[in-house]
């Protein structure tokens, strides 16, 4: 090996094989400037601690804002050699400061203690991104739920027909989800503002450096409360991998929702084509691609928890090697979401509604029986009877292969002496939605209520 930061107590340096496994900066190098960050506040501490002096704090900020312009620039990459990303950026700030003074940077502080504070670092950031991201779907599903106005569809449970509902009460069904994550994400980041840095390897550091000052230099609440959790815990990174595992299952609902809707037997919407794929061999084919990515899209994100989940399971404190296969599990989610999130927010924009279909289809498939039900409860009628006069409705109405507004005024009184010619006037689709009126319903008098909160709620953050 090269510059290893651990050669004193080694005859000999590391195999080849060994090197291989262990090597990390193919994907820990997206913390490089994470990592200088850290170094700068480090670097700042050890002056007020008496361990640099001006001059040296001077020179080594310096060096340290070429190594962060060099690696933004990508003139500075790690070599084969380079273990991981702290160990290239030690060797980048020897060579730009030289040996001497390059090599008091590293006092007090531990690898253990810096990839702890760098994932905080880069989550905390990526967190608001892909919030911002789920924020804009959001934003997409209100201006369609708004468009939609007083347009009711098929409402289902088990995927059959149960009671008709505005399509503006269903779109935003999907938007108070997405919020939620929105919420998750606010609420994680409490957590996730202390700073593990200053906990060394384990123990503290006995250099008289102040952690307080570095968690407020990198925009931490306040350092960690225990140093041995500080290096160890990874249950921030896993809530992270939860919330984002949690975005992929919301969105995949809604995506398997859009590829049924997109069907020939539902065509209950048509994707833009800007936003669909076409088949190779097939001439006639639009594909629901973006849909179908999200759906698929879960199952990784959901992977890369459950993979994280599963090697920090039963692993002693403090930190163990394990502790480096944290990161890549959390970065593919940060780029399967990045990448996900502005096309599906593109594809929702772009949806055009057949309303009449919807329309249509609302009231078949008796999903108009449960008024008939609560019209009786209204009249007076127990429940239960309710319940078993509606059935007796719907049987009626399948054996003759006809609907529920079918039933002449004798075909009802035979079926019960509560039902009057007056139960038509639930036997509407319009009828329906609008007796559903307390908060949280579908009448479209809550539904508007509903969409001016959501349109408040997220403009709120
Ligand atoms: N590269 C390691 C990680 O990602 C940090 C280095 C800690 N290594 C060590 N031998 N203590 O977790």
């Amino acid at each position: 090996g090269g510059a290893a930061l651990w050669g004193g107590r080694f005859a000999g340096g590391p195999s080849p094989e060994l090197q291989a496994l262990s090597r990390s900066t193919h994907f820990d190098w997206a913390l490089a400037g994470y990592d200088v960050r850290g170094s700068q506040a480090h670097a700042k501490v050890l002056h007020r601690a008496g361990l640099l002096s001006d001059d040296e704090l001077a020179r080594m900020t310096a060096a340290l804002d070429v190594l962060a312009a060099d690696v933004e620039a990508g003139t500075f990459v790690p070599q084969p050699d380079d273990e991981d990303v702290h160990t290239a950026l030690e060797r980048g700030l020897l060579e730009r400061a030289g040996a001497e003074l390059g090599g008091k940077l590293r006092a007090g502080r531990s690898r253990n203690d810096q990839i702890a504070t760098l994932v905080r670092l880069y989550l905390r950031e990526q967190a608001r991104t892909i919030a911002a991201q789920v924020i804009d779907v959001v934003d997409e599903l209100i201006t369609q739920a708004e468009a939609a106005g007083e347009a009711v569809m098929p409402g289902r449970t088990h995927l059959q027909h149960a009671q008709p509902v505005l399509l503006a009460h269903h779109l935003l069904a999907h938007a108070w989800p997405l919020l939620r994550d929105v919420d998750r994400f606010i609420d994680w980041d409490v957590r996730a503002a202390r700073s593990p840095y200053g906990s060394g390897a384990l123990a503290g550091s006995s250099l008289g450096l102040d952690p307080e000052a570095v968690a407020a230099d990198l925009g931490f609440d306040g350092p960690v409360e225990n140093s041995i959790d500080g290096t160890a815990a990874r249950d921030v990174v896993a809530e992270f991998a939860f919330v984002a595992a949690m975005v992929g299952i919301d969105l995949s609902r809604l995506a398997e929702e859009i590829i049924l809707w997109n069907t020939k037997e539902f065509g209950f919407v048509r994707l833009d084509d800007s936003w669909s794929t076409g088949s190779s061999i097939m001439p006639q084919k639009k594909n629901p691609d973006v849909a179908e990515l999200a759906r698929g899209k879960a199952g990784r994100l959901v992977g890369d928890l459950t993979g994280l989940l599963t090697t920090l399971k039963g692993l002693p404190l403090a930190y163990n090697r394990d502790l480096q296969e944290d990161k890549e599990p959390v970065f593919d989610q940060v780029t399967a979401l990045t990448t996900l999130l502005p096309a599906f927010a593109g594809m929702v924009r772009t949806l055009r509604f057949d309303t009449e279909r919807m329309a249509q289809l609302a009231p078949q498939g008796f999903s108009l029986a449960t008024d008939v039900a609560e019209w009786l409860v209204r009249e007076g009628v127990p429940f239960r009877v309710a319940h078993e006069v509606a059935g007796a409705c719907v049987r009626a109405c399948e054996e003759r292969g006809i609907e529920l507004w079918d039933l002449s005024d004798a075909d009802l009184a035979a079926i019960s002496e509560h039902l009057t010619p007056q139960v038509r006037s639930v036997l509407t689709v319009e009828g329906s939605v609008a007796s559903r009126d307390a908060v949280g319903g579908t009448a479209p008098a809550r539904v508007a209520e509903q969409l001016a909160a959501a349109k408040e709620r997220s403009t709120e953050y």
